[in-house]
């Protein structure tokens, strides 16, 4: 039994005139201390997903799946009583703004105390806060407890609630962009910390970016969506080295090498459609400079091999 499996996952937003669909037949599965990463540009379906996970969604969202289980459980069955005792324990989230996650007129330590308090008997509290607030490098931390989090840098906050998503030591860690609103010094920090918890705690983190070199920075596996479709799913070193969807392709050629800083950076011709605009056929034709007339019509069926899934009627040929 597998940690998370996810199979056929569709997640919509009805609405009187039919429905708008965000997420299409996703499937993917996770095991104990894995890094999975998300990948894909803003529209994809990455927050909605790991909001579905989560029990989160709004209730104007429809999840319909074929399997979402974690941990045993049938998550689609859960009462929301049931996932409140769930979530915070055996599976947490953290987001990319930190600040807004946070209750601005109450000290940092004792939000992160308020998970043990809903969670766990431990008696003395405090000091399993000062020692998880140690662990994930905030410095001060019996001063740091006390104070109120606009008193604290971007990547001190981000500490502050990988602290208080990984106290209770879950199986799943939800991190959704938990690094694109930092600077590049301090996100590279905050890349090693969740690297060593996940061998520390075998905790399996699910890891959404946009940025396909954060990704590579430190995921194994990686699924590339597009307006909800998986294109391309493998091993990172795979996907980097020898793309097969235009889109990775695409992607990869995004992003920024500092040491080429004459060459102008690529970025994919077009814009993503909004879930009104999905065109017929393969989601990204509008996009591709590989698109002929059958990928017009007809949506590429998910091939799978192995480890390694693809959805393309003319891959990119390897260089
Ligand atoms: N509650 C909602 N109602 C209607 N549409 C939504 C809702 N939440 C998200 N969407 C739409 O679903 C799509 C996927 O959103 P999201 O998961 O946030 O993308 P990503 O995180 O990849 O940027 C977007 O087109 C977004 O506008
Ligand atoms: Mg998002």
């Amino acid at each position: 039994m597998s940690l998370l499996e996810v199979t056929d996952l569709t997640i919509s937003f009805p609405d009187t005139t039919g429905r708008e669909i965000a997420v299409s037949e996703l499937k993917f599965s996770m095991e104990t201390g894995d890094i999975l990463g998300i990948v894909g540009e803003s529209g994809s379906g990455k927050s909605v997903t790991s909001l579905a996970i989560m029990g989160l969604t709004n209730p104007n969202t429809l999840i319909e799946a074929d399997r979402l289980e974690f941990d045993g459980r049938d998550l689609l069955a859960l009462s929301e009583k049931e996932f409140q005792q769930i979530r915070g324990r055996l599976m947490s989230m953290i987001f990319q703004e930190p600040m807004s996650a946070l209750n601005p007129l109450v000290p940092v330590g004792r939000q992160i105390e308020e998970v043990l308090e809903i969670h766990s008997d431990i008696t003395d509290r405090q000091s399993r806060v000062i020692e998880i607030m140690k662990e994930v490098g905030l410095p001060r931390a019996e001063e740091l407890y006390h104070q109120l989090p606009y008193e604290l840098s971007g990547g001190m906050l981000q500490r502050i609630l990988i602290a208080m998503a990984m106290i209770m030591q879950p199986k799943l860690l939800i991190a959704d962009e938990p690094t694109t609103a930092l600077d590049v010094t301090v996100q590279a920090q905050i890349l090693r910390l969740m690297k060593r918890l996940n061998t520390q705690y075998q905790t399996a983190i699910l890891f959404i970016s946009h940025d396909l070199a954060v990704i590579r920075d430190i995921c194994q596996q990686v699924m590339v969506l597009y307006l909800g479709y998986i294109m391309e799913a493998g091993p990172v070193e795979q996907l980097i080295k020898r793309p097969k969807n235009p889109y990775t392709l695409g992607l990869l050629k995004s992003i920024p090498r500092p040491h080429r800083k004459d060459q102008p950076l690529y970025t994919i011709p077009g814009r993503v459609p909004s879930l009104s605009e999905r065109p017929q056929g393969c989601p990204f034709h509008t996009r591709c400079f590989k698109a002929r007339e059958r990928c017009r019509q007809e949506l590429p069926p998910l091939v799978e091999t192995g480890d390694y899934k693809l959805r393309c009627f003319y891959p990119v040929e390897e260089a």
